[in-house]
C-alpha cells in the first residue's frame, strides 16, 4: 500500500504506522480518539508570538528554521497527536513566482488578479527546487517528531482560485463565479493548473516525510452541490488523487460545507473534515461509514469558560459515538485570543474520555 515511499519514511519504518490518526483514518481501532487543531500552531501561542515578532509571515514560510520550531510548539505545550506543518495555503502560489502578499488581519493579497485565459499562462508547474527550504523542514520535522505524524497540507483548486481572481479575501466570491459561470473553459483550465500545483505540494511533503495530508477547501462552502459537482470536484479530487499511490491517509476539509459532505467525500479522501455548523451524528448520515469524520468543537465556544467548554466536548464526543473514526478537531482553525489553557484542557479532556 505504501510501496512508493522510501524505506526511511515514518510510514514505512513504523514510526507513525499505528499512530492513533493514522490509524483512524484508516478505519481501525484506536486506544484513544486522536486529536489535533487546526491553526493550532500560530498567534494564539505566546511563544509563536515570540518567534514571529518582526519577520512578515511568508518569509517565516520559507525559513527552515521558523517552520521547525513554530509546527512543534503546539505539539510540545499540548501533546497533540498530530502536527501540522506551519505555512500557508499560497506558499506554493508564490514559490513559482505569483506576486502575492500575506497582510495582517486581511489574508493573501494578489497583486494582479487573475481574471483571463492569458492569466492561467501565469501558473507553472510546481518543482521541488522550488520549495526546497520548505521541504527540509518537513524533513527535520519527521525526525524531530518520532511517533507523532507531520500533517502535510494545500489549499484546495477551489480555495487558491477565489484568492487568486479576488485578489484577496473575499464574502461573496462574485469574481470567482462570474468567470466559473460566464467563462468556464477558463475557469477549469485554471483549476485544472491549481490542482496540479496543489497535487505536487502535497506529494512532495508526503515523499520528505508527511505521515497525512489535508487539502482545505475553506471557502468551498459558497457554492451548491449542483456548481460544486460541475466545477470543483474533478479539480480535488486530481490534486488527491496525486498521493493516492502513496497510502497516506488523506483529510478534506471546507467551512459551511453542511450541503457539500456527500460530494467532498467523492473527492476521494479518508477523512472527511466537518465544520461546526452539522453535529457529527448527522453528517455520518450525509456521508455514509466508508471514511472516518474529523471535528468539530466551534473555536468560538473555547471563550464561554471551563464548564461550558467541558459540556461542549463532551456534546461532540457523544455525536462521534458511533462514527467508523473520529478525529477531534475545532470546526473550524483556533481563534487568535484562544486561552492555550482551554486548549490543553481540551485534549486532556478527549484523551481521558475515549481512553480505551
Ligand atoms: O496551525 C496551523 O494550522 C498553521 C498552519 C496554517 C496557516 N495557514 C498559518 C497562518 C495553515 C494550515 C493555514 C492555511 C490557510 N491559510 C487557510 C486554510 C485554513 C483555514 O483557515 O480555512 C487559508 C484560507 C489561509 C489564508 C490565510 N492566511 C488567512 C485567511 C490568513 C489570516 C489573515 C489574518 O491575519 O487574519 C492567513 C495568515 C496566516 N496563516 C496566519 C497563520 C499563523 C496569521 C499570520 C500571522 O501570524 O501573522
Amino acid at each position: 500500500m505504501t510501496d512508493a515511499l522510501p524505506a526511511t519514511h515514518p510510514l514505512v519504518d513504523g514510526r507513525t504506522a499505528d499512530a492513533p490518526l493514522v490509524r483512524t483514518a484508516r478505519l481501525l481501532d484506536v486506544p484513544r480518539t486522536p486529536v489535533w487543531f487546526m491553526r493550532q500552531a500560530g498567534r494564539s501561542l505566546p511563544e509563536y508570538r515570540a518567534v514571529r515578532e518582526g519577520v512578515p509571515m511568508l518569509e517565516s514560510c520559507f525559513r527552515t528554521d521558523m517552520v521547525v520550531e513554530i509546527t512543534m510548539q503546539p505539539v510540545r505545550r499540548y501533546g497533540v497527536d498530530a502536527a501540522i506543518f506551519f505555512s500557508d495555503i499560497v506558499v506554493p502560489l508564490k514559490a513559482i513566482g505569483v506576486d502575492l502578499d500575506i497582510k495582517p488581519g486581511v489574508g493573501p493579497v494578489v497583486a494582479e488578479p487573475f481574471r483571463t485565459a492569458a492569466d492561467v499562462d501565469r501558473l507553472r508547474d510546481l518543482e521541488s527546487d522550488d520549495v526546497a527550504t520548505v521541504l527540509a523542514a518537513v524533513t527535520a520535522l519527521t525526525d524531530e517528531l518520532g511517533t507523532t505524524p507531520l500533517i502535510g497540507f494545500a489549499g484546495a483548486p477551489f480555495t487558491l482560485a477565489s484568492y487568486l481572481v479576488e485578489g484577496g479575501p473575499s464574502r461573496d466570491h462574485a469574481r470567482t463565479k462570474s468567470m466559473m459561470y460566464g467563462a468556464p473553459q477558463v475557469w477549469h483550465a485554471l483549476l485544472e493548473r491549481l490542482s496540479g500545483i496543489a497535487g505536487s505540494f502535497l506529494r512532495q511533503q508526503v515523499l520528505a516525510g508527511a505521515s497525512a495530508v489535508q487539502l482545505f477547501d475553506s471557502w468551498v462552502g459558497a457554492l451548491p452541490s449542483r456548481d460544486y459537482r460541475e466545477y470543483v470536484l474533478p479539480h480535488s479530487r486530481a490534486a488527491l488523487g496525486a498521493v493516492a499511490d502513496l497510502g497516506v491517509p488523506r483529510i478534506h476539509f471546507g467551512v459551511g460545507t453542511g450541503e457539500l459532505l456527500a460530494d467532498m467525500r467523492d473527492a476521494g479522501a479518508d477523512v472527511v473534515g466537518v465544520d461546526f455548523r452539522v453535529p457529527l451524528s448527522e453528517a455520518v448520515r450525509r456521508v455514509g461509514d466508508g471514511v472516518a469524520l474529523q471535528g468539530n468543537l466551534d473555536p468560538a465556544a473555547l471563550f464561554a469558560g471551563p464548564e461550558a467548554v467541558a459540556a461542549r466536548v463532551d456534546q461532540v464526543l457523544d455525536d462521534a459515538a458511533a462514527l467508523p473514526g473520529h478525529i477531534f478537531n475545532l470546526g473550524h482553525g483556533v481563534l487568535p485570543g484562544t486561552d492555550p489553557d482551554v486548549l490543553m484542557a481540551v485534549v486532556e479532556q478527549v484523551h481521558a474520555r475515549t481512553s480505551r
